[in-house]
C-alpha cells in the first residue's frame, strides 16, 4: 500500500479549498484520505484520516523527529489531504511545543484545516508524577489559562474544537459538569467554536450532552483495546465524531498473527490494517495517527484506500 503517484512532493496539488465546497480528488490516487469525510459540530467538514501531532515533541517520552522534519510532516499531511489535526499545548518537551510547529509549518492556515486541541485534566511538561497538575488544568482558571495559551501558540482568535480532558482523576473529586460548563461560557465568550470530551465514560458522555452541544469524543480506542464499543455506537447514533487516540497502539505497537496475516494477504502493513479496521468500523470514526516519520504518514494516509474484505473483518474481531 503505497501512494501511487510518479509526482514530487513539491508538485503535488495542495488545496485551499473554502469550507462547505465539495472537494474533488486530484487524478492518480493521490489524496486518497479526503475521499471519506465528516461534519465535525455540524458545520467543519474534515477528512477522516488526520494527524495526531504528539509524537512531533516526544512528549511524554520517547523519541522525536527533528524540528525540518517535524515541519514537513505537517506541510506532508496537508499538502495530502489532511486538514483535522490533534494536539494540544501541552504536548511541549525541552523547548519542542507542537502548537508552535503547528503554526511555523502550516500559518497563515488554509481556510478548511481544523485544529482540536484539548484543555482540563492534564500533565504540563514530561513529569507524569504530578497528579495535583491533573486537579488544577480543571478550574475554571486552570481551563481559562490552557484555552489562552492554546490560542496565543497557535495563532487563532478562536479555537476550532476544543476537548474536556478528564484524565484518570478520580470522578467524586473532579467531577464533569462544572469545567464542560465553564468551557461552555468560554464558547460563549467566542474563545471556542465547538466542544469536545476526551477520557470519558459513556455516562459522562450522557451527561456532557445535556450541559453542552459535543462534537466529538477522544479516547483510548483500537483492535485490541474495545471497551468502548458501546460508545463508538452511542456517538455514531448521536452524529458526533469519536476519535480514538493510540489508533495503532499509542507506546505499545499493536502486533497479533491475525495482523500479519490481513496485512500480507493486501500487501499493507499492520498499522494500515489497524487505521483501515477502524473507517470501517464506524462512518464516525476520524484518525489521528500520529508519527514523526514521513514515510510512516505516507502509509496511514494511504490506509484510507484499503478496503477490508469480509473475510478480513472476520479475522480481526
Ligand atoms: N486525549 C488524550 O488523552 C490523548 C492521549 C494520547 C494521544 N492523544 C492524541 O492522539 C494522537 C494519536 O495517538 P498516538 O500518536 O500516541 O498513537 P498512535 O498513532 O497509535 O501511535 C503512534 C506511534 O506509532 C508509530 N507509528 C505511526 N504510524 C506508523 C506506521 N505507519 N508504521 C510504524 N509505526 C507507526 C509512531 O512512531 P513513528 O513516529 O516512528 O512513526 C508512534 O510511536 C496523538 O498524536 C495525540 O494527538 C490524545
Amino acid at each position: 500500500m503505497k501512494l501511487s503517484s510518479g509526482r514530487r512532493p513539491g508538485k503535488v496539488v495542495t488545496r485551499r479549498r473554502r469550507r462547505g465546497v465539495p472537494f474533488t480528488p486530484p487524478p492518480l490516487g493521490w489524496v486518497v484520505v479526503t475521499t471519506e469525510r465528516w461534519t465535525l459540530g455540524g458545520d467543519l467538514g474534515v477528512a477522516r484520516i488526520g494527524y495526531g501531532a504528539m509524537k512531533l515533541t516526544g512528549w511524554p517520552r520517547g523519541e522525536r523527529p527533528g524540528r525540518e522534519t517535524a515541519l514537513a510532516v505537517l506541510r506532508r499531511a496537508v499538502e495530502l489531504g489532511v486538514n483535522h489535526i490533534d494536539t494540544s499545548h501541552y504536548y511541549s518537551r525541552d523547548g519542542v511545543a507542537a502548537n508552535e510547529l503547528i503554526r511555523e509549518a502550516l500559518s497563515p492556515y488554509p481556510d478548511d484545516l481544523v485544529i482540536v486541541t484539548k484543555v482540563g485534566a492534564l500533565v504540563e511538561g514530561a513529569d507524569l508524577a504530578r497528579p495535583a497538575a491533573e486537579k488544577t488544568g480543571l478550574t475554571p482558571d486552570g481551563l481559562r489559562r490552557g484555552v489562552e495559551a492554546n490560542l496565543r501558540s497557535l495563532g487563532v482568535d478562536r479555537l476550532d474544537v476544543v476537548n474536556l480532558r478528564m484524565g484518570d482523576l478520580d470522578r467524586d473529586q473532579a467531577p464533569l459538569a462544572g469545567p464542560l460548563e465553564t468551557l461552555l461560557a468560554l464558547r460563549e465568550e467566542g474563545l471556542i467554536r465547538h466542544l469536545g470530551v476526551s477520557n470519558v465514560t459513556a455516562a459522562e458522555f450522557e451527561q456532557a450532552r445535556t450541559i453542552a452541544p459535543i462534537a466529538c469524543v477522544q479516547n483510548l480506542y483500537n483492535l485490541a483495546r474495545r471497551d468502548d464499543d458501546p460508545l463508538v455506537d452511542a456517538c455514531a447514533e448521536a452524529g458526533i465524531a469519536y476519535v480514538p487516540f493510540f489508533p495503532v497502539g499509542g507506546f505499545q505497537p499493536l502486533t497479533a498473527a491475525r495482523l500479519d496475516a490481513v496485512a500480507a494477504r493486501h500487501g499493507a502493513t499492520v498499522p494500515q490494517v489497524a487505521l483501515a479496521w477502524l473507517l470501517a468500523r464506524s462512518p464516525n470514526i476520524l484518525l489521528i495517527s500520529g508519527t514523526g516519520s514521513l514515510a510512516h504518514l505516507e502509509e496511514n494516509v494511504a490506509a484510507g484506500s484499503l478496503k477490508l474484505t469480509a473475510e478480513d473483518l472476520a479475522d480481526l474481531d
